[in-house]
Parts: structure tokens; sequence; C-alpha cells
């Protein structure tokens, strides 16, 4: 019997379609953030099914506090690189704080912007209920919205900080509800971050459309990780996170390495150097 690895169908480009006949396979999806065209090349040749142009590019690459500050603009550039590198992976923007609240008009122009100019195959908003008419009027000029419910890190300041949600039973049900909410608009997908295991396992039972998990257990439909989280490229991790490199260390070894050599005069040599 051989093996299904994730690259097994490398040669098809994934589809949100593709996608929702996974879940109804019961073969699981594999999300990851990218936010340039190095990494996005990478996990593309790797088989990793969707690319995430996540707002948390607002803290593993600018650095800030929460992912509030991100502006549609630096999505749409972040976009641009990773879709330049996409061959086989449904690449996806996250609308960032702001530009999707305000009205269902705005936030539809604002999606046609992520996919115009930056070559996104479809964009992602967080909320329930609360986003149900923006995501049925993106959905409704032909793009493809994933949702995401439970910890939404953009709700920070009402949920008072990244808190695990859906512990009590009026909160789980809320989650539940938003989820098929998000279904019932038209997204193709959701995520389910920050909720326990058994909640996310019902709802994933619950929907039609494949659930993507980051922090919420092992039944969802895929699994998705900020990449600078899973290859140890971030200060601190939550504990769902599991790390599969420590890139961290290898580059500042690396930068340690070169240093001592240009202070010793090892480095350039003959060998790398124009005669
Ligand atoms: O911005 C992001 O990276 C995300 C993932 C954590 C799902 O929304």
């Amino acid at each position: 019997m051989s093996t299904i690895t994730a690259t097994s169908a490398r040669e098809h480009r994934v589809t949100v379609r593709s996608l929702c006949q996974r879940k109804r396979a019961g073969q699981k999806i594999t999300m990851l953030t990218a936010y340039d065209f190095t990494f996005a090349r990478i996990f593309d040749t790797a088989g990793i099914d969707v690319l995430l142009v996540g707002d948390s590019l607002g803290n593993v690459v600018q650095g800030q506090d929460t992912t509030l500050p991100v502006t549609l603009d630096e999505v749409v550039y972040h976009t641009r690189m990773v879709s330049r590198a996409a061959r086989r992976a449904l690449v996806i923007s996250d609308m960032p704080f702001g530009s999707y609240q305000i009205s269902p008009e705005e936030a539809l122009r604002n999606a046609v912007h992520c996919v115009k100019e930056g070559g996104a195959h479809g964009v992602k908003l967080e909320g329930g209920t609360g986003a149900a008419a923006a995501i049925s009027r993106i959905v409704g000029a032909e793009i493809p919205v994933m949702g995401h419910v439970g910890l939404t890190p953009q709700a920070i300041h009402r949920m008072g900080g990244h808190r695990v949600q859906g512990r009590t039973e009026r909160s789980a049900q809320l989650v539940l509800e938003d989820a098929r909410a998000v279904q019932e608009a038209g997204a193709f997908s959701v995520v389910l971050e920050g909720i326990p295991a058994p909640l996310a396992q019902e709802v994933t039972r619950a929907l039609d459309i494949p659930t993507i998990g980051i922090g919420a257990g092992a039944g969802c439909d895929g699994q998705v990780l900020v990449m600078h989280d899973m290859l140890g490229l971030s200060d601190w991790t939550p504990s769902f996170v599991k790390q599969y490199a420590n890139l961290g260390a290898l580059a500042g070894q690396a930068a340690r390495r070169f240093a001592d050599d240009v202070a010793n005069r090892k480095f350039p040599d003959d060998e790398h150097a124009y005669s």
C-alpha cells in the first residue's frame, strides 16, 4: 500500500471546488501563511494546498503588537509576491481590519483589489453573523471567501486578549452559529481558531464546507500554521504550535560565522573573488 504524501497531486491547481471535494473524500487540507516570493515558492513546491497572505504579517513581518494596523495596500503588496510564486496552491488574501466592516460595498471593492492587483484567488475575513452581509456581497461578485470564527485576532480588544473562545456552553453556541452563518453567506471554507477540540469537531461535522483549524485540535478538515511559528522564526509561540524547523537559530549561526570570517579576513577568499 502506498503512502499518501502532501505532494502527490502537485500537478493540478488547487481550487475552491477541489477543497470541498477533499472534505467529502475525507482528505486533509494544508494551509500555511506566506508573505513573500521565496517562501511561497518553497511551500508551493512542497505541495501545501493553500497559501494565506495573513494579516499576521503585522506581527511577524512588521513587528507590530496586533494585526490592527495592517493596511489593504500592504496585504495586496504581499499577495502580489506570493501569487507570483504559486503554481499549484490556492492564494488567499486576508482582508485587514477596517477593509470589510464599514459596508458590504466597501468590502467588495477591497476584495476586488486583492484579486485584481494582488492576484489572489479568494479572500478571507474574520467574523460570523456580523460578517455575513459582507461575505455574501463578495461571493455574489464571484470572489471565493474563506470565513474565520472563534478566536479572531482583529477582535482582540473585545476579547480582552488572544483568548480561547467557546469554553462555556453559550460561547460554544455562538461559535457554532457564527460558523453556520458564514456557510449560509456562501463562504467556501472557514478557519476555526482557538477553540476547544471537541467544539471544532462538532462544527466540522455540522458544516458542509471544509474547516481549517489553528489551535482547534485534530478534528478539522485541514490545518493552518503561521510560517514563522512552524519554522522557528518567532520569539514566542503558543502551545498549539508544532515547530518543524529552527531556522531562526540557523540564521543566527550563519550570521555569526559570516561576521567572524570577515573579522578574521577569511571572507572573501580567492574562491569568492573575481580575478
Ligand atoms: O493572519 C493569519 O495568519 C491568520 C491565520 C492565523 C489563520 O488569520
